[in-house]
C-alpha cells in the first residue's frame, strides 16, 4: 500500500501484525501503577473505542498487557511501517493545503530523530506527547487527509474528536492539551487521567505539532548565556575561558552545549541516560565525553587555562559535579540546571547514588522511596550550589522548576524575605526584562518543500529584513536586533536543522510581521517552492502564563492568573491562525502553567497576507499590553511605540505610585 493509501485509511480494518519492541530506540519509562481494578478496564474499554468489535477479543488483553508492562495503552501495533519525518507538502494525500502542511508537522514531532521517545509519541520533555495513543494519530492524519477548507478538526488531548463544518477563515485544526478542571490537575491526576486515556500531557509543542529539534531552543538558550555572561562581565570582556556548568542532554536541554560553544565558553553538562549522551556526541552537539569525575577536573582546568571553546559531556549525575567542583575548588562562572523537574517523580530527575536501571526500577516498583530519593538529592545538590554562589558564581533557574522542586524539598533555597528564592530565574534577570517585555520571543518557520535550499533562501530574506529594521530601531532593542542578525548570519554554518527545515529567530512584533510578508511574497512569486508555516515556541511574550517561568518577571500579583494565554488563543483563532492550541502544564508542570500556540500557513495569497498582518500583531502585543499592565518598564516603552504604529491600538497603561504615599498605610 502505498504511503498516501495509508494515511487515507485511517485505522485499518484488518490488525496489522504485532511489532517487536525495539530496545535500540529510547523509551519512555515504565509509568507507576495507579489504576485501581476498576479504573483499568475503564482505560481498557476507552482504548478498545477506536476499533470494530471483531478486534476486541484480541485487543483488549494486548492493552492489558501494555498497561501492566507500561503504564499506559500505547496500542503500538499500530505504529505505522513507513519513515516517519515530514515529507514534501505534495506527498501528503488531501485537497486543504493547510492540513497537508499540518501533517508535514506532526510527522516531524513524531521523527526518529526528533521525538524523544517516538514509540510512545513523546517528542520530549519525557512527557510531551503529541498523542496519546496510534490509533489518535492515525485517525487524526485520515482526517485531515480528507478536510476541505470550511471544515474545523477539533482535538482533544490527541482524540480527534472530529471534523466540524466551520469557514475558510477559522483555523483547521483546534488543539486542546491536559485543560482540567483546575481542582484535578495535580500529578497524579496526570498520572491517572493520561493512564485512562482521557487527557495527555501536549508540553508546548509536541502536542501543538510546533516542535522543530532543539535548534528551537538552541538560539534563546545561546541569548540566555550571552546575556548571562554580559551580567557577570566586569569589563565588557567575554565569556573566553569561563565555565557554565549545567546539566541534561535531553530535548531541550541538549542544545546547552551547542549554545555554549556559540556564545564561546567552556560547557560541562551532565547526563545520566547513556543513550541520550551518545545521540548528542554523534549529532556533534556536544564534542567530549568524560565518565571519569577526577578526569573531568583534570580537562576543565586544561580547558581553563587555553580557553578553549568547548563542549564536554559527563555521563553521571549533576549533583557528583557540584560536589566535586566544589571540593576541587573549581571556580564555575555560571551555573544552571535542566533536569526535566517538571516531572520529577516519573523520570524527569535522576537522583544521586542510584544507578540509571535502579533509578528507572524504583520509579516504577517503589515511587514513595523514589521520591524521597529525589528530595535528598535535591538538597544535597542545593546545598552544592550554595556553596559555589558563595564563592561567586551566578546561578540561574533554566524554567525547569528547579527552585520550586527544591523549596518544596525542604532544601535550604528561600531568600531571607520567606518569599522568594535565593536565585532568579532566567526569565526573571534575563529574557523577561531583555526580550519579552520589548516582545522579542521565539519566532520560527518550516519550509514544506522539505527543501534546504527554501531554507536558505528564508535565512536570507530574514537577515535583509532585520538589517532594513535595525537601522530605525530604537537604541532600547539596538542589542537585541543585533544579537538576531548575529544569529541568522550563522544559522547555515551552525548546522542546526534536525528534522525538518526550520528555523527559528527573536523577532518583535514589527520584525515578525515584516519577515512573514517578504515570504509570503516570496512564495507568491515562485522564489520559494512551497508554502512556509509560521509558528512559535509557547514559551514567549503573550503565549504562556507560568508564575515561575515566563511571567515569573510579572510583579502586580496577576502572575498567577491565565487570562493573557487563553486571550492570546482565542484572539489567535479569529485573527487568521492555521491552527492554534491551549494546552495544561507545557514546561514547568502538570497545573503550574497554561500555554498557547499558533501555527500559520503562508501559501503565498493575499488573504495569508492579511491573516498575518492581523494575527501577529496581536500575538505579540497582547501580552506587552499585559506585561505593561504589570508596571514592566520595557513594556510600556514597547506598548507607546505599537500605538504610535498602529492607531486603532489603544492600550490601557498603568499609573506609577509613589513609594513613600504606602510606608504608613498600615
Ligand atoms: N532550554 C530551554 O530554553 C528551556 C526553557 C524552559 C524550560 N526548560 C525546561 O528544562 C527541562 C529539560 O527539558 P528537556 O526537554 O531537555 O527534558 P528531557 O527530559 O528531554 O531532558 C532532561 C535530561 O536530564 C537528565 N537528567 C535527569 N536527572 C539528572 C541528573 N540528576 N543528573 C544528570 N542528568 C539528569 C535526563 O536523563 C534527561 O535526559 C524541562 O523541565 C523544560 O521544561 C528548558
Amino acid at each position: 500500500m502505498t504511503f498516501q493509501d495509508q494515511i487515507k485509511q485511517g485505522i485499518p480494518a484488518e490488525l496489522p501484525s504485532i511489532k517487536a519492541y525495539n530496545p535500540t530506540i529510547n523509551h519512555a519509562p515504565k509509568r507507576k501503577e495507579i489504576l485501581s481494578k476498576a479504573e483499568k478496564e475503564l482505560a481498557i474499554r476507552n482504548a478498545l473505542r477506536y476499533f470494530e468489535k471483531k478486534h476486541h477479543a484480541i485487543l483488549a488483553k494486548e492493552f492489558a498487557n501494555e498497561l501492566k508492562e507500561f503504564g499506559r495503552i500505547y496500542m503500538y501495533r499500530f505504529h505505522p511501517d513507513y519513515e516517519m519525518y515530514a515529507r514534501p507538502i505534495h506527498e501528503y494525500p488531501g485537497k486543504s493545503v493547510q492540513a497537508k502542511a499540518i501533517m508535514h508537522m506532526i510527522q516531524n514531532n513524531l521523527n526518529y530523530a526528533v521525538a524523544q521517545h517516538p514509540h510512545e509519541l513523546i517528542t520530549y520533555g519525557g512527557n510531551g506527547a503529541v498523542f496519546q495513543n496510534w490509533a489518535q494519530y492515525l485517525l487524526t492524519m485520515k482526517y485531515l487527509s480528507e478536510m476541505d477548507n470550511d471544515q474545523t478538526l477539533v482535538v482533544y488531548s490527541g482524540h480527534p474528536m472530529g471534523l466540524f463544518p466551520s469557514h475558510k477563515n477559522a483555523p483547521r485544526v483546534v488543539v486542546t492539551n491536559g485543560m482540567m478542571i483546575p481542582n484535578y490537575s495535580k500529578q497524579d491526576d496526570w498520572e491517572k487521567f493520561n493512564a485512562l486515556g482521557v487527557t495527555q500531557y501536549g508540553q508546548m509543542t509536541a502536542g501543538s505539532y510546533m516542535y522543530i529539534g532543539p535548534q528551537g531552543i538552541v538560539h534563546g538558550t545561546t541569548i540566555t548565556v550571552l546575556n548571562a555572561g554580559r551580567k557577570i562581565a566586569k569589563n565588557g570582556e567575554g565569556l573566553a575561558g569561563k565555565l557554565f556548568l549545567t546539566s541534561g542532554l535531553g530535548g531541550m536541554s541538549g542544545a546547552q552545549p551547542k549554545a555554549g560553544n556559540i556564545a564561546g565558553c567552556i560547557t560541562v553538562c551532565a547526563e545520566v541516560n547513556p543513550k541520550i549522551t551518545e545521540v548528542r556526541l554523534s549529532q556533534g552537539w556536544i564534542e567530549e565525553k568524560i565518565t571519569d569525575l577526577d578526569k573531568l577536573v583534570t580537562r576543565v582546568k586544561k580547558a581553563k587555562r587555553n580557553k578553549e571553546v568547548i563542549s564536554i559531556a559527563y555521563l553521571g549525575n549533576i549533583v557528583e559535579v557540584w560536589e566535586k567542583f566544589d571540593k576541587e575548588n573549581l571556580y564555575i562562572d555560571l551555573g544552571s540546571d535542566q533536569t526535566s523537574l517538571h516531572n520529577p517523580w516519573a523520570g524527569g530527575y535522576y537522583p544521586v547514588g542510584i544507578s540509571f536501571e535502579d533509578a528507572n526500577e524504583m520509579m516504577a516498583k517503589n515511587p514513595e522511596l523514589f521520591k524521597e530519593k529525589v528530595q535528598e538529592s535535591l538538597r544535597r545538590q542545593t546545598t552544592a550550589i550554595n556553596r559555589h554562589t558563595a564563592k561567586g558564581t551566578y546561578f540561574f533557574d533554566y524554567g525547569n522548576a528547579f527552585l520550586l522542586e527544591a523549596s518544596r524539598a525542604n532544601a535550604d533555597i528561600m531568600a531571607e524575605n520567606g518569599i522568594d528564592f535565593k536565585y532568579p530565574s532566567y526569565v526573571q534577570d534575563i529574557m523577561g526584562p531583555m526580550c519579552f517585555d520589548y516582545g522579542f520571543g521565539p519566532f520560527r518557520w518550516v519550509c514544506t518543500s522539505a527543501n534546504p535550499l527554501d531554507l536558505e533562501l528564508t535565512d536570507t530574506i530574514a537577515c535583509e529584513v532585520l538589517e532594513e529594521l535595525k537601522k530605525g530601531s530604537p537604541k532600547e532593542i539596538q542589542q537585541q536586533m543585533a544579537d538576531n542578525i548575529q544569529w541568522i548570519k550563522g544559522a547555515q554554518e551552525n548546522k542546526l536543522v534536525v528534522g525538518s527545515q526550520a528555523r527559528i529567530l527573536y523577532a518583535d512584533a514589527e520584525g515578525r510581521m515584516k519577515i512573514a510578508e517578504a515570504f509570503n511574497n516570496a512564495v507568491k512569486n515562485g522564489k520559494i517552492t512551497a508554502p512556509i508555516v509560521l509558528g512559535r515556541d509557547h514559551h514567549d511574550v503573550s503565549g504562556t502564563d507560568s508564575p515561575y517561568r515566563e511571567t515569573s518577571n510579572i510583579y502586580d500579583g496577576s502572575q498567577f492568573t491565565a487570562d493573557m494565554a487563553i486571550q492570546n488563543v482565542i484572539g489567535d483563532s479569529f485573527r487568521g491562525a492555521t491552527w492554534v492550541s491551549i494546552h495544561n502544564g507545557g514546561g514547568v508542570g502538570w497545573g503550574e502553567v497554561i500555554n498557547g500556540g499558533f501555527g500559520m500557513v503562508l501559501d503565498g495569497s493575499t488573504e495569508a497576507e492579511k491573516r498575518l498582518k492581523s494575527m501577529l500583531f496581536w500575538d505579540v502585543n497582547n501580552g506587552i499590553a499585559r506585561r505593561n499592565w504589570a508596571r514592566n518598564e520595557g513594556a510600556n516603552f514597547a506598548i507607546k511605540r505599537a500605538m504610535e504604529v498602529e492607531p486603532k491600538l489603544k492600550v490601557t497603561v498603568p499609573n506609577l505610585v509613589d513609594d513613600s504615599l504606602l510606608q504608613d498605610l498600615f
